[in-house]
């Protein structure tokens, strides 16, 4: 493939200042994990959990950047010695310099690197995939339902994608922001001078500021100028609701099958009042989704799994050969600190989430080693005494794993 001519404003971005920055000497001590494209993930979402690491696997990562979606799934699925091709591509050759400096760094053999735009796969000689992973990149493209369509057009029949795209209402302020600053620092200035104009800007923005009022906004403090730049002064962006973003995928022959975290995107998550909660909680997940983000106001980007399959791709607990897998925890120190009713607490992007679980929660998270099935861990707690019914036993399970998956702490697999 080849790099379009000439590149636009936010390519040319891209090129001078990879974002996310990354240097590929932190490879020696850490893995960076993240949503989408864990392998866990992809397999219990897009695959029922049945993904069997013995056949080869494509994954295809569309505007890989500086590689964290690419290193992250090459690792997974070089460690559990899966016949998998990983192709990364992007427009930035700096880039993709970056992502190799990674691979290499920690011995990947299993990508395919190449430069060029997402928008030539349709002609392109690549074959098709698996899965696909495309975050942080169609909200910056003139026309992201082409960017979309591009992509399903060399996807398997029953694959599926990862996608990140920003939020609507989370990145209320961003947008009148931006505005201000293509009057002040237009593109046609040279970009230090523009992030110069950016940083003095918000530093005396007005008290009653859209951005400054909306305290979840901090990729200019956290990401450095490379940050800063993504916010505030990006030429193409925009951001989606999730009702269109249920019309992009379907455009493309997609359909949504889930967002994550699951636990952000129901609106009793958010609401106290047992009757609108309870009337709000019977719509299906697509219209559930839609109502806890307009109610939340702060989800800033969008993670969803969308599939081109026919049939239901999502791993479900009722099926009780269901292994239950913990994501990057250990069993034993969690279950020891759920011990005396301890609640399960997160806080998402600033709403303070707080569940009660089950009474046998930490008796079943012990039993949880990524190899006993939900029936297997019945049995085995019946082994140590003092076994409950089995519906008594399920019937926690279920809420359990509702509360723990809905964090993405807990995803599901089965023997293939
Ligand atoms: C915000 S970065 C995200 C990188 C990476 N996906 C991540 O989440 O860390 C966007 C990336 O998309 C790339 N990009 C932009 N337009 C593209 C296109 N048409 N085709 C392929 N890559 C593109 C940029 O070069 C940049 O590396």
């Amino acid at each position: 493939m080849t790099v379009p001519s000439p590149l636009d404003d936010a390519q040319l971005q891209y090129e001078a200042s990879p974002y996310p920055p990354r240097d590929p000497r932190d490879e020696a001590i850490r893995l960076i994990t993240g949503t989408p494209s864990h392998i866990l993930e992809i397999n219990h979402y897009l695959f029922s959990g049945r993904l069997n690491f013995n056949r080869p696997f494509r994954a295809l990562i569309a505007g890989g950047g500086t590689g964290d979606a690419c290193i992250m799934l090459a690792q997974q699925l070089a460690e559990r010695k899966c016949p998998a091709e990983i192709v990364y591509l992007d427009v930035s050759e700096t880039a993709r310099r970056i992502c190799e400096a990674r691979a290499h760094a920690r011995g990947l053999r299993n990508i395919h690197f190449l430069t060029g735009s997402l928008l030539d796969l349709p002609a392109a000689d690549v074959g098709a995939f698996d899965y696909i992973d495309c975050t942080g990149v169609l909200h910056h493209l003139p026309d992201p339902a082409a960017g979309l369509r591009a992509l399903s057009s060399v996807l398997q029949p029953d694959g599926g994608v990862g996608v990140m795209l920003f939020g609507q209402y989370g990145r209320s302020g961003v947008y009148p922001l931006q505005e201000l600053l293509r009057t002040l620092a237009p593109p046609t200035m040279a970009v230090e001078d523009r992030v110069a104009i950016a940083k003095r800007l918000i530093r005396f923005l007005p008290t009653t500021n859209l951005f400054r009022r909306n305290p979840y906004l901090n990729d200019h403090v956290t990401g450095g100028d490379a940050g800063l730049y993504d916010l505030l002064l990006q030429n193409c962006d925009r951001a989606f609701t999730v009702p269109q973003i249920s019309a992009l995928a379907q455009q493309a022959g997609l359909r949504v099958v889930a967002f994550l975290e699951p636990v952000r995107y129901e609106p009793a998550t958010y609401m106290s009042d047992p009757v609108i909660a309870r009337q709000a909680s019977a719509l299906p997940m697509l219209e559930r989704a839609a109502f806890a983000e307009r109610l939340s106001g702060n989800l800033r980007t969008h993670v969803f799994y969308a599939t081109r399959a026919g049939f239901d791709t999502v791993a479900r607990p009722e099926d009780t050969s269901a292994i239950p897998v913990l994501r990057e925890m250990d069993a034993q120190k969690f279950a020891a600190g759920l011990q005396h009713g301890t609640p399960l607490v997160a806080n998402l992007d600033g709403f303070p989430w707080r569940a009660q679980l089950p009474a046998l929660a930490a008796r079943i998270v012990a039993q949880i080693d990524g190899r006993r099935s939900v029936a297997e861990i019945y049995t085995s707690l019946g082994a140590l005494g003092g076994l409950p019914r089995w519906e008594d036993f399920y019937t926690q399970f279920e809420d359990l794993y509702v509360k723990l998956n809905g964090v993405n702490h807990m995803l599901l697999r089965f023997r293939p």
